[in-house]
């Protein structure tokens, strides 16, 4: 390929900017042309495209959020959307497309790839939510955020001896709220996955605060992940309200950490992946490859079919959920 195009799509992540600056580095190496699209799928289908060169990406590599924006696009779900956006590809002489994002921008991707487009796919979406991949783009800093936001409610909650009820993101995946209430040393951790198998207990919930208040211990930490009760719009002030029902001796607090977490400057190692994954991409796309994903296994970058990818359902990290447990950490 001479020309390829690039697309971050779905929600943004910290070190989208990271796989710009990769993919128009590692295009130029390789002496093709590359263009960006600006605000995902909706720009292919409106022919927001534009040349890309270095002076685009000077100063991105560090940078959150997403330099050519993005978009949940649901006209990429219709037959029209993507025919509009193959002849606006077709127009510029765009022979390949790299795509960033998570579940749904693959899925927009293979879309494109049954029409001919040759496509490959590079994981980049905070809730680290695709199972063929240990790592997605932006996890580790939407974590450090996170962590830190949670190191500095506990500070205030331990001066009034308060009880914490923290929400952080993943609508379908419990990565993050595992991570940051292991590593944030949280009394409780509520994740949808195992929601999913059996229906959520709050009994075990009080239970738990019951015994750490036996121990002598005055304030605590429950983390939920915004996929538990996702039904319900106001999930984390429901649990506070079943927690104090129950424990109406309680001073207890709610915090929605929110868009915080997908914001600021990507961590080192989601630049890093962010780098390793895009050369990769560009270096298929150049060789012809189509209908691929990129993605870190055992540390290692690794690609395979986009089909397979899709397929593979994700799982909570079965030793983390061990350690928690080990840890005295109820899931
Ligand atoms: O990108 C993933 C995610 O951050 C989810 O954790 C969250 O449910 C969703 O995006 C929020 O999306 P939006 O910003 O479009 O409301």
């Amino acid at each position: 390929m001479k020309s390829i195009g690039i697309v971050t799509s779905g929600g943004d992540a910290p070190g989208m900017n990271a796989v710009m600056w990769a993919a128009v580095k590692a295009a130029r190496f390789r002496n093709m042309k590359i263009y960006g699209v600006m605000n995902g799928y909706q720009g292919l289908i409106d022919n927001e495209i534009v040349e890309l060169n270095d002076r685009n990406i000077e100063g991105i590599i560090d940078r959150g959020g997403t330099r050519l924006g993005t978009a949940r696009c649901a006209a990429m779900m219709t037959e029209e959307g993507q025919h509009a956006a193959v002849r606006n590809m077709y127009d510029h002489g765009i022979e390949g497309l790299l795509v960033a994002g998570g579940d749904g921008s693959f899925r927009g991707a293979r879309d494109l790839a049954r029409l001919g487009v040759p496509v490959v796919c590079v994981p980049a979406t905070i809730d680290n939510d695709l199972g063929y991949t240990d790592y997605c783009i932006g996890f580790d800093t939407a974590c450090n955020t996170a962590v830190d936001a949670i190191s500095k409610i506990r500070d205030t909650m331990m001066s009034h001896n308060r009880v914490a009820v923290v929400e952080v993101m993943g609508r379908h995946c419990g990565d993050i709220a595992l991570t940051v209430g292991m590593v944030g040393g949280a009394d409780y951790i509520l994740v949808p996955e195992v929601e999913y198998d059996k229906p959520f207990d709050i009994d075990n919930v009080v239970d738990r605060l019951t015994k750490n208040r036996e121990y002598g211990n005055k304030s605590a930490m429950v983390v939920l992940a915004e996929g538990v009760m996702y039904e319900h719009k106001n999930r984390a002030e429901l649990l506070g309200q079943m927690i104090l029902e129950r424990m109406p001796q309680l001073d207890l607090k709610v915090n929605i950490l929110g868009h915080v977490q997908r914001g600021g400057c990507p961590s080192a190692r989601d630049r890093r992946y962010a780098l390793q994954m895009t050369e990769r991409a560009v270096q298929m796309l150049h060789h012809g490859d189509t209908g691929r994903v990129v993605g870190i296994k055992d540390s290692a970058v690794i690609d395979m079919p986009l089909d397979e990818a899709l397929a593979i359902k994700k799982v909570l990290n079965e030793s983390f959920f061990r350690l928690a447990h080990a840890l005295g950490q109820a899931i």
